[in-house]
Order: structure tokens, then sequence, then C-alpha cells
């Protein structure tokens, strides 16, 4: 049997979540999502790192200091022979009567991980996909990796239902991210990409680019971009854990540039794909 990270166990996956456990009753919790690629998690600590991060910002404590953790989800990967996939992390505020304020000071969190076998998504890399725009109805700490997803839910669900991979969210003007990546336009060679405030997820796959952008040569402006200039753009890419960096082609109705993947995004994933390579 599969099996998954409990508090600081691995056990057999037949466990049962509490009905009072805070992260089912009010997405008071947080978590990660980490690539896998030929059996090495990648970028471990440094989702570690942000979901200490999303712990302090929300008062809650966490089981374990990040390197104990680090070694727990190693184990879980190793002990489900994950290959290609993802590990998933989450803490909530743990389990008591319902009531909205923090439950007694002794309550323990609760901890649970568990591996996915996913394949990469080296195609769409190759051949980008489109996108759709919707407004960004979200709370105003985006910057914290919570539980509490349901306007990023809508938001897929309306790029599903157009065939797209993503739908890129705008306040007002402004672009922010994407439902459950970060984005990114070229114009005249330059990148462009929201700041990371507490408008956006500081996406680890984000920072990365950004990271890989200074080594190649290329200017990242750390800018906010109105949606004109998302739509005017000669490249848009979005950036997240395991789907990587996805050429966009059309936005909406609007082409982006020549309508296929740009050439100075197909050289971010040439260099992004050296990392797991
Ligand atoms: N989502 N922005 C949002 C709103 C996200 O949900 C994500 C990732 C990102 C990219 O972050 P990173 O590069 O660290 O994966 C940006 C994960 C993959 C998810 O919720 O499944």
């Amino acid at each position: 049997m599969n099996k998954i990270l409990f508090n600081d166990e691995i056990v057999d996956r037949d466990l049962v979540v509490d009905i009072e456990d805070r992260g089912y009753q009010f997405g008071d919790g947080i978590y990660e999502v980490i690539g896998v690629y030929d059996g090495k998690p990648l970028m471990m600590k440094e989702h570690l790192i942000r979901l200490e991060r999303s712990a302090k910002e929300l008062q809650l404590n966490l089981p374990l200091p990040a390197g104990e953790m680090e070694e727990k989800l190693e184990k879980l990967a190793a002990a489900n022979e994950l290959k290609e996939g993802i590990i998933y992390l989450q803490v909530s505020r743990g389990t008591s009567p319902r009531w909205h304020e923090f439950p007694p000071d002794d309550t323990p969190p609760v901890t649970i991980g568990y591996t996915r076998e996913e394949e990469r998504m080296s195609d769409m890399e190759d051949q980008g996909a489109n996108a759709v725009l919707t407004e960004d109805i979200r709370w105003l700490r985006c910057d914290i990796k919570t539980l509490n997803l349901l306007p990023n839910v809508l938001a897929k669900q309306k790029a599903v239902k157009h065939d797209a991979v993503e739908a890129i969210m705008h306040r007002g003007e402004t672009v922010t991210e994407a439902s459950a990546s970060n984005v990114f336009i070229v114009k005249n060679g330059a990148l462009y990409t929201h700041p990371a405030d507490n408008y956006i997820l500081n996406g680890i796959t984000r920072q990365k680019i950004i990271e890989l952008c200074e080594k190649l040569g290329l200017d990242v402006h750390e800018e906010t971009y109105t949606v004109d200039a998302l739509l005017d753009a000669d490249e848009v890419f979005v950036s997240a854990t395991k789907s990587d960096i996805i050429p966009i082609l059309k936005v909406d109705d609007h082409v982006i540039g020549k309508g296929k993947p740009g050439e100075i995004t197909k050289s971010i994933i040439g260099e992004f794909r050296k990392l797991y390579s």
C-alpha cells in the first residue's frame, strides 16, 4: 500500500481525516507541492523555507524543523519508489471543537504528506498552450500558500472550460499571476513579472527562473504590468512546480507574438531542464 507522512511517522494510507480538523473545516492550514524528477526532489529546501514563512505569517506551529521535514519527505518518496511526480505536504492548525478563533495553545498541528506519480509535461513545454483572463478575486495575502484556494479553483475551472491551461488573473488593469502559476511576459528582449509582494505567491520556479535569466544575461524587471501589455507582449509564459515553464500562445482570442513558443522562453526552458537532467 502507498505510504503517507502523518505528523512525524510514515504510515499506510488508510487514514481518515478528523471532521474537526481545521484544515478541513476552515482551510486553516498551509501546503507545498514539491516536484520529483527521476527520483530526486527539486528545490525541496526552498519549498520548506517558504512553508516556514507561511506558518509564521499565520502564527501556525510547524511540527518539525525544516531539516527534519526534508528527511521525512525524502524517506516517504523512497518508500513509495516515486520516480516522476510530486510530494504534497500540508499542515493544518490541528483538530479541535469548531470555533473560529485559534484552538488552545497545546493543540498539535496535523501534518500530512503524500506522493503522486505525474508525468513531466515536456510536450506542452515544447508546444505551448492557451490561457484565459479572469479577475483576481482573492484576499490580500496571496503571498501565503494557504489551503484557501476557492478563487483559484474557480479560475482554473474557467480555463478548463475554454480548453486553456491557465487562467491569468488581473486586479483591475494589473496582471498578478495565474490560478496555479506565476506569469512572465517578454517585451523587446526583457522579461517582466509581478513583484513578490502580497498580491502573488512568490513561486519557487519563478525565483529560479529569475536566477537563470541572470546567468543567460537576460534583464528581468520585477514590476507590475497591465493586461494591455500582456496582450501586446512578444512572448508570455507561466511557471509552476512540475509543469515548470509553459509558453502561452493565446490569451482569450489574442494571439501572443507569433503564436508559437518564443526564442527567449525556449532558452529559459532549456536552462531549467538542466536542473534535473
Ligand atoms: N501551485 N502562484 C500560485 C497561485 C500557485 O498556486 C503556484 C503553485 C505558483 C507557483 O509556485 P511554485 O513555482 O512554487 O510551484 C504561483 C502549486 C503547484 C499547486 O497549488 O498545485
